[in-house]
């Protein structure tokens, strides 16, 4: 595909205001000027696609509280063990100590459906068209519970028209397979592969490694320390016709040498020259991309 103007991800929604994953923040990402919305899934029980970062429900929501006899062995609460009947009854809470208060006001886990049913009003109301960027946590691990993520993902955006490669949508996953099985499927759809510093990455960070990726994914999304440490990337991806969106960019932890948080996004998008950014704080990216 050909790479897009850059663009603003609402990393978790406009997580470095409000409580990640939660229909507040991403309305507020929305707001803000984000491109596009970021939420991670995760299946329920029964089959169901909801918003949630962790496999587990206890660092964001009060899980503990209202099922206390539902961890397993290992003291989790898993939400492949729960309902989404279930998951309605929770409340959705900060992960951080240092962000939105906690305790204040009142919060769910929304579904993906919710969530794309928001942004798509939000895009009728507004006259904008601000996309989604879906990535489904650990997809092996799901299959290996019975719950394959990959065909439930396809059929919601089918469902709600997210069908064509120019549809606003990006899917992103940490699992090569994965991406793969999305194709198989047939999907169409942009992909990205993200990537972290660890070792199952380390046979894609060569020009032929970069390359390979070309043959299931449209993009990358590495670790933005990657980028530093390892800047010929940005070129290796070039060539192989991929763009690039690191993650992930918090206005509250910015790195000594960066000295402000937009030197930091100035340093990524107009040195270093990637396609996008995953950030907490769209409207931030939104600022620095604008004043240019
Ligand atoms: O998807 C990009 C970035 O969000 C990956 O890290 O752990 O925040 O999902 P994580
Ligand atoms: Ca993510």
């Amino acid at each position: 595909m050909s790479p897009p103007s850059r663009i603003v991800i609402a990393h978790r929604g406009a997580s470095g205001y409000l409580p990640e994953h939660t229909l507040p923040a991403y309305a507020l990402a929305h707001g803000m000027g984000a491109d596009y919305i970021e939420p991670d899934l995760v299946l329920t029980r029964d089959g169901h696609l909801i918003c949630l970062h962790d496999i587990y429900l206890q660092a964001t929501t009060n899980v503990e509280q209202v099922f206390p006899s539902r961890a397993r062995e290992d003291g989790r609460w898993y939400a492949a063990d729960f309902s989404l009947a279930e998951i309605r009854r929770l409340e959705a809470r900060e992960r951080l100590s240092n962000r939105f208060p906690r305790g204040r006001s009142r919060f769910a886990v929304p579904s993906f459906a919710e969530m794309i049913e928001l942004v798509q009003g939000l895009n009728e109301r507004t006259g904008r068209t601000v996309g989604i960027y879906p990535e489904i946590k650990a997809p092996a691990w799901h299959r290996a519970q019975g719950l394959p993520m990959e065909a439930a993902l396809l059929e919601l955006l089918e469902r709600y028209g997210y069908r064509k490669p120019g549809a606003p949508v990006f899917v992103q996953s940490f699992e090569p397979e994965s991406l793969k099985r999305l194709r198989a499927l047939g999907s169409k759809l942009p992909q990205v592969l993200l990537m972290a510093e660890v070792e199952q990455y380390q046979r894609f960070l060569s020009p032929e490694g970069i390359a390979s990726i070309a043959a299931f994914a449209d993009g990358i999304g590495p670790a933005k320390t990657m980028l530093e440490r390892q800047p010929e990337l940005i070129g290796w991806a070039r060539d192989a016709g991929l763009i690039i969106h690191p993650y992930t960019f918090r206005a509250d932890q910015v790195p000594d040498r960066h000295g402000s948080h937009e030197a930091e996004l100035e340093r990524y998008l107009f040195e270093l020259g990637v396609d996008g950014v995953f950030t907490d704080y769209p409207d931030r990216a939104r600022a620095v991309l604008d004043d240019r």
